[in-house]
């Protein structure tokens, strides 16, 4: 007992070996399956704990609390810092009234949101739109910046920008400039471009980040259950350092992701995210886009933590996003 709380003091040096519940040999398993650190325990989720690891569910919630609990040691901010941190957030509009209602206004700084859907359901135009959308004056609903974006799919199409930003009366060579896109060819390539990004915000005014498509590489070079845990962890490394520069920087992180059929759902949609409780609980903000008649797409907001799920109607044209009526 007062072993560890000399170690809760020494705040650094904690190992996973200092949680209550883990031996030596459960400590191996853990390793084995990736869990190597306390930050990694502590935004584990209970259920994928307990597969990977073999732990029981019980047992497993009881370690994740107890690694929440180390992680944040040192790690407090006052209620007033996070206030005027939450104070400087900016929304950036889409291009459809409708959807930026349902987000109370736009798309948020500081937080990370996600479109997913399956193909061709609009992820990559809304990106270029958000792109497009973000060299805007604030009065226009943007936030005067230059953009980033990670493609891993090579779906960047500077005609389609040119043909956005003329219907936003704005200069396409201009708008150009300030996008800067880096191809990612490889899951590690992904997370390093990302690791990457603040020396680019240090020379440009970056307050948007995208990442088309968040999951494809991890989803094609990690196939399979054994690989399972080893995608998880670095999927919720580079979600995190994701998180990180839109806090620091106070940037919109705008990501896209596939739908996959999920055979154990019976009734209702049984399109599942890719990527699990990683990329869910990480996401602030998590929008489901599906196919309509006649250009329309159907937005759908879940999982947000203070707004009301809704719809919205939402149009591709050759002009980019625009309301669906
Ligand atoms: P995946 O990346 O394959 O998963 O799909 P996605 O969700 O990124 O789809 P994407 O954004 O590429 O959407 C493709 C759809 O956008 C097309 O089916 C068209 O309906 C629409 N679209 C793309 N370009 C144009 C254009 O120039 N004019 C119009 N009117 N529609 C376009
Ligand atoms: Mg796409």
């Amino acid at each position: 007992m007062e072993k560890k709380e000399e170690k809760i003091n020494e705040e650094k040096k904690v190992t996973i070996e200092d949680l209550p519940g883990v031996g030596e040999a459960t400590a191996e398993k853990l390793r084995e399956n990736g869990y190597d650190d306390i930050m990694t325990l502590a935004v584990a989720s209970p259920k994928d704990l307990a597969d990977i690891s073999g732990i029981a569910e019980g047992a497993a919630i009881k370690i994740i609390n107890a690694a929440r609990k180390y992680a944040d040691v040192g790690n407090f901010e006052t209620g007033e810092e996070i206030l005027q941190r939450r104070k400087e957030i900016l929304k950036l509009t889409t291009g459809s009234k409708a959807l930026d209602t349902l987000l109370g206004g736009g798309i948020e700084t500081q937080s990370i949101t996600e479109f997913f859907g399956e193909f061709g359901s609009g992820k990559t135009q809304i990106m270029l739109q958000l792109a497009v959308n973000a060299t805007l004056p604030p009065e226009q609903g943007g936030m005067d910046a230059d953009v980033l974006i990670i493609d891993t799919e090579n779906t960047f199409r500077p005609e389609r920008i040119i043909q956005m930003a003329r219907a936003k009366n704005l200069d396409p060579d201009e708008t150009l400039k300030r996008i800067h896109v880096a191809r990612a060819y490889n899951a590690h390539h992904q997370i390093l471009l990302a690791e990457k990004a603040s020396d680019i915000a240090k020379e440009f005014p970056i307050k948007l980040l995208i990442v088309d498509s968040l999951t494809s590489h991890f989803r094609s070079e990690y196939v399979g259950r054994g690989s399972l845990a080893e995608r998880q962890q670095l999927l919720n490394k580079h979600m995190h350092d994701l998180l990180k520069f839109g806090t620091i920087y106070n940037a919109v992180i705008a990501v896209t992701n596939q739908v996959s059929a999920n055979p154990a759902v019976f009734f209702g949609d049984p399109m599942t995210p890719i990527g699990g409780n990683i990329v869910g609980h990480t996401a602030t903000f998590r929008i489901y886009l599906r196919k309509a008649k006649a250009g329309k797409r159907i937005a759908r907001l879940i999982d947000s933590p203070y707004l009301p799920e809704g719809e919205a109607v939402l149009m591709l044209t050759e002009d980019g996003i625009t309301d669906g009526v």
